[in-house]
């Protein structure tokens, strides 16, 4: 009789394909990396957060404005592109896990790079968060290609901000959980690897040209990338300036300031007694987890704290009402009007909070999470009201900032704010 073992076939179908799904979404429940210091449980609660966090806040992407006077304009009234009209175009993109093809993809999209792969000269600042390296082979091609970027963009007057997240710490600590065996292989070998990482080319790249957080100006008259806050300035331009890190700048971390020098001196010394270890600790696993040198300072200790800069996910992950009522003390201490940050990702989406205060740009880009492909563009002008008002010293300005959320079948606008502003920013 062919009717029974049809039935059982479609039976034993479905339990495949439940099976399937089942196991698929256990991997994709799996992406946060676990801090050496928390127990196992901690991951799962973070994954339920964050699966809570895709549920509640799909739609919740601002286009509100962060400026307390700020009005809504059309796009043809900001453009009066008079000599004096001060732009600056910025491109952020977050984790990208060892995946070269898609870190080109993405990098292209967002008009960093030409489909060589060279630098295009279209955008002033491009901002990599960290977690260049683990789960996925391509590492030193990687770094390879920031490092190559930087010297073409520096001849065309662009930058290259980039970012040490809590995997580039975690491999020079010695923490190797999350590298792939055949991404050793790309080294030669594990001694290789661990001497390229530490005084070869990628640790050198990493203490010479990559800091922990960075605070960058809208505008040139706050200095250039990496001047610190002065609470002092009065200026209405004081806080035109964006926070990048990697975890998230806790409200609770106690060394937020002088903002950034306070966490990047920590982060170099700490790197720096990381590298030159005599001898290097041998790799975890499968050797047991080395931790921070003992020579590490109590300040250094906090820097790779759960809630230090490289591993928070408070931002990310903690509910509306808590997170909007804490960010502004920040934006206040760092001289800020936005945080970017990565390390958590949301699959589907950049994740824009309170009123786009809190920008959270980790979309899984790398295959080994098969995420959205994205990047951030940040547009900023700075133009005179009126072309009369251009020679007196006290000049009328318009300040407008659209921020957007790039992938290949859309954009995004998460804020599109305007002001006017008053000074001498000629
Ligand atoms: C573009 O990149 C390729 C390979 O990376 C290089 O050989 C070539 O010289 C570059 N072109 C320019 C104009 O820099
Ligand atoms: C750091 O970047 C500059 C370009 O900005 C480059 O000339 C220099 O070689 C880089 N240093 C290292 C150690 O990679
Ligand atoms: C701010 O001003 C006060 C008083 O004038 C001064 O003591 C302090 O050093 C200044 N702070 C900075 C960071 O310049």
């Amino acid at each position: 009789m062919p009717r029974p073992s049809i039935v059982f076939f479609i039976v034993i179908l479905v339990i495949s394909l439940f099976l399937f799904l089942h196991a698929l979404s256990t991997r994709l429940s799996w992406p946060l990396a676990i801090h050496p210091d928390s127990a196992q449980v901690v991951v799962e609660d973070d994954s339920a957060a964050q699966f809570e966090l895709d549920a509640d806040f799909t739609d919740h992407s601002s286009h509100t404005s962060p400026f307390k006077h700020t009005h809504h304009v059309s796009p043809s009234s900001a453009q009066s592109h008079s000599a004096s009209t001060f732009t600056r175009k910025i491109v952020a993109v977050g984790d990208l896990h060892g995946d070269m093809p898609n870190a080109q993809s993405v990098l292209e999209m967002a008009g960093v790079v030409d489909e060589e792969g060279n630098w295009t000269g279209d955008v002033d600042f491009f901002v990599q968060t960290g977690d260049i390296i683990d789960r996925g082979d391509d590492t030193i091609k990687l770094y390879d290609f920031m490092d190559k970027l930087r010297v073409q963009a520096q001849a065309v007057g662009g930058t290259v901000l980039s970012h040490l997240g809590n995997h580039e710490w975690m491999n020079v600590i010695g923490d190797w959980r999350y590298v792939h065996p055949s991404e050793i292989k790309t080294f030669g070998s594990t001694a290789a690897r661990q001497t390229m990482l530490s005084t070869g080319r990628i640790g050198k790249s990493w203490a010479a040209n990559y800091t922990t957080t960075s605070r960058l100006p809208l505008h040139a008259s706050l200095g250039p990338p990496n001047t610190d806050y002065d609470p002092n300035d009065t200026s209405p331009l004081s806080h035109a300036a964006i926070s990048f890190v990697h975890g998230g700048l806790s409200p609770t971390y106690s060394d937020l300031t002088p903002f950034p020098s306070r966490i990047n001196d920590l982060g170099h010394s700490l790197l720096r007694k990381l590298q030159f270890q005599h001898p290097l600790p041998p790799p975890s696993p499968p050797n047991p987890y080395p931790g921070l040198p003992r020579t590490a300072t109590q300040a250094e200790h906090r820097l790779y704290d759960a809630n230090g800069p490289l591993w928070y996910r408070g931002w990310a992950l903690e509910p509306e009402e808590s997170v909007c009522s804490r960010v502004d003390e920040v934006l206040q201490k760092t001289g800020t009007r936005r945080m970017i940050m990565g390390h958590t990702p949301d699959f589907q989406k950049i994740v824009s909070r309170c009123d786009g205060k809190i920008i959270i740009i980790d979309t899984g880009i790398s295959h080994a999470y098969g995420g959205a492909l994205s990047a951030l563009s940040i547009e900023y002008t700075l133009s005179p009201a009126s072309e009369l008002a251009v020679h007196s010293t006290e000049k009328v300005w318009i300040e407008r900032e659209v921020v957007k959320a790039v992938y290949f079948d859309r954009e995004v606008v998460l804020a599109d704010d305007e002001q006017q502003v008053t000074g001498n920013f000629a």
